[in-house]
């Protein structure tokens, strides 16, 4: 167990958890949990008893992630504070999906704006029946701005995409499921154990074939099929 002030992280060979650790606001993001979230896979990164890391909030919160700390937007507000905000979370965000071992968000409540952004860059989504996504910036007169109008397109198509991003409402994980945004959606008293067991069987897997399988598939998204 390691000591971070707004995540923690578990290591439970071949498992680590990395838990967003902010549930009075709703796990949402700030530049401090992005900074943690971003050494914690770097810890992880060549940890050789680490096999599969999840991405979650605590057992018992009311979300995954809310998105971005909005109340750090307000005030006088700086556009190069908004830029080096940004950046850190695209980075943080990228580092997920080029982070040699599968991730998994699981998911239980809301997963909106960059919690949804941070959840799809993982490899794998399981929802619960309770859970909410949905990109809202929107309604704040904002883009999703760390990869979500462009991740959301591949997941679910440009038609559902504009649909989430331009009306910046919330689904619930059944739709979610329904147009492949989640990999499973699980009743919340199974959540951990179902949780465990998709990672565990990840984590029997080779894990160079893995990494490989996963980057021809994150990157070869973005060239003509040859060059993938
Ligand atoms: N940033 C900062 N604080 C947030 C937040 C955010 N994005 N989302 C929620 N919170 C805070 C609320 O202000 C509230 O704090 P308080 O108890 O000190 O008043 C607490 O989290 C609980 O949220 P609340 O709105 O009271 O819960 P709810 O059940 O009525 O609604 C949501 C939950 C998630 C639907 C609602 O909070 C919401 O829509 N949040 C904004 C999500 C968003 O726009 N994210 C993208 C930001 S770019």
């Amino acid at each position: 167990m390691t000591e971070f002030k707004e995540i923690i992280l578990k290591r439970e060979p071949p498992l680590a958890w990395i838990i967003l650790n902010r549930p009075h606001r709703l796990n949402t993001l700030t530049l401090t949990m992005l900074d943690e979230v971003s050494k914690a896979l770097d810890m992880l990164w060549d940890d050789r008893d680490v096999r599969v890391v999840i991405i979650r909030g605590g057992a018992g919160d009311r979300a995954f992630s809310a998105g971005a700390d909005v109340t750090s937007f307000q005030g006088p507000l700086h556009t190069y504070y908004f830029f080096i905000y940004n950046r850190k979370f695209q980075e943080a965000v990228s580092k997920i999906e080029r982070f040699p071992k599968p991730v998994i968000a699981a998911i239980d409540g809301y997963a909106l704006g960059g919690g949804l952004e941070i959840a799809m860059a993982c490899d794998f989504r399981i929802a619960t029946d309770r859970s909410e996504l949905g990109q809202p910036e929107i309604n704040l007169g904002i883009i999703p701005g760390a990869g979500g109008t462009q991740r959301l397109i591949r997941y679910v198509g440009l038609g559902r995409a504009k649909e989430l991003i331009m009306f910046g409402d919330r689904i619930k994980a059944d739709e979610a499921y329904r147009i492949g945004l989640v990999n499973r959606v699980v009743p919340r008293e199974k959540f951990e154990d179902e949780v465990r067991s998709f990672a565990l069987r990840l984590a029997q897997g080779p894990p160079i074939a893995l990494t490989y399988a996963k980057y021809a598939v994150n990157f070869g998204t973005q060239v003509p099929v040859d060059i993938g």
